[in-house]
């Protein structure tokens, strides 16, 4: 079998879980070099999983004539530059999200995408999860009507460092997009307005980090819907990660996954162990299912199912989240930024 060969520009913890697919999960491709500006991250990932090559440099991975596709997964201030730096390469992109902070930078990195008919795929692994995937099976074929209501709920287990939270870009750009790129392939509409009431109630230090760590965000869709997402940093029970979609025919609605699904019954009460604690092993198999489809539609040159607007308008919810939350006030998507 003729395999797609890639490199992976940074080796922390999500390069780690895209190396691990790779290597183990996806016969149709193959890691051909990995880099890391750490570059023991990058050997022990390599050792782990069987990469033949270290690069000293993204430049000298993006140089190489064998590797045809880059997945970065390096720090969310790297993605854009990279983006436009492999577009230039002639290589083709997956980037995790956020693609950038700012509007005008990730821009420039779609347009060099474009310019150079490189194809291009944002981490939004979540669209690739079979419970949402389902629920916006829901929405397009009918099932529930047209939506009314959506309702996401998204809490992690513990909080980040406060120095992380900062850095990150905080709450809304960091963790609540994944939301919003949810409240958008649910719905399969676009949000207009969005308010934002949000607090500092499990960390202080992210507080003074200048983050939230709590929010409920409301959304007005264009179709007429209305949806929350609700945001906690720290839910001590694990990761929770619900949905729900009323529609004029019906509901549809996920449960958290477990571990088990075993049910202890006692004389005084009936319980069952913590759903599956973060990211890493909640979401295992949409990674999985991100990079095939990826591969995928490289191998067949078809268009990837997260493309870059999808990896924009998210940026845009969330930079009129954080203004909604400043202002105290209803926030319009258009007073950020247009949203094409
Ligand atoms: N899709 C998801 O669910 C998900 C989950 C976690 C992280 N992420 C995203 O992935 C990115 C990385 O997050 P992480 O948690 O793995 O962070 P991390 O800090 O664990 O790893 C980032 C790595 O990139 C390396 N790096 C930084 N600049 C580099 C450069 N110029 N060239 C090569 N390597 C470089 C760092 O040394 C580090 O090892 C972030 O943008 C984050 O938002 C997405």
């Amino acid at each position: 079998m003729e395999q797609l060969n890639v490199g992976i520009i940074g080796a922390g913890r999500i390069g780690r879980v895209h190396a691990e697919t790779l290597a183990f999960r996806i016969p149709e491709a193959r890691v051909a070099s990995i880099t890391d500006i750490r570059r023991e991250a990058a050997e022990a990932a390599a050792a782990s999983f069987g990469i033949p090559a270290v690069a000293d440099s993204a430049e000298e991975l993006l140089a190489s004539p064998e590797v045809e596709a880059v997945i970065i997964c390096s720090s969310t201030d790297t993605h854009a530059d990279l983006i436009v730096r492999a577009a230039e390469a002639g290589k083709h992109i997956f980037c995790e999200k956020p693609v950038d902070h700012s509007l005008e930078k990730i821009d420039r990195a779609l347009e060099a995408a474009a310019r150079a008919g490189v194809k291009l795929q944002i981490g939004f692994n979540r669209r690739f999860d079979a419970n949402f995937a389902r629920v916006r099976r829901a929405v397009v074929e009918g099932e529930i009507g047209t939506p009314q209501l959506v309702h996401i709920i998204s809490r992690d287990p513990a909080p980040p460092p406060a120095e992380y939270a900062a850095a990150s870009g905080g709450m809304f750009l960091d963790m609540t997009i994944h939301d919003f790129d949810m409240a958008r392939f649910l719905t399969g509409d676009e949000v207009e307005e969005v308010y934002t009431a949000a607090g500092v109630m499990v960390d202080p230090e992210i507080g003074r980090a200048g983050d939230v760590d709590t929010a409920l965000i409301v959304l007005r869709f264009r179709g007429g819907a209305i949806g929350t997402i609700d945001n906690s940093r720290k839910a001590v029970y694990g990761y929770d990660q619900r949905v729900e979609i009323l529609g004029s025919r019906g509901s549809i609605a996920t449960a958290n996954c477990y571990p088990n699904e075993a049910v202890v019954s006692t004389a005084t009460e009936i319980r069952r162990d913590l759903p599956l604690n973060f990211f890493m092993d909640r979401y295992t198999e949409s990674f999985v299912e991100e990079l095939r489809a990826f591969v995928r539609a490289v191998v067949d040159d078809t268009e990837p199912l997260v493309g870059g607007a999808d990896g924009r308008v998210p940026v845009v919810m969330a930079l009129a989240a954080r203004k909604s939350y400043e202002e105290n006030r209803p926030v319009r998507l258009a007073e950020v930024g247009p949203t094409r």
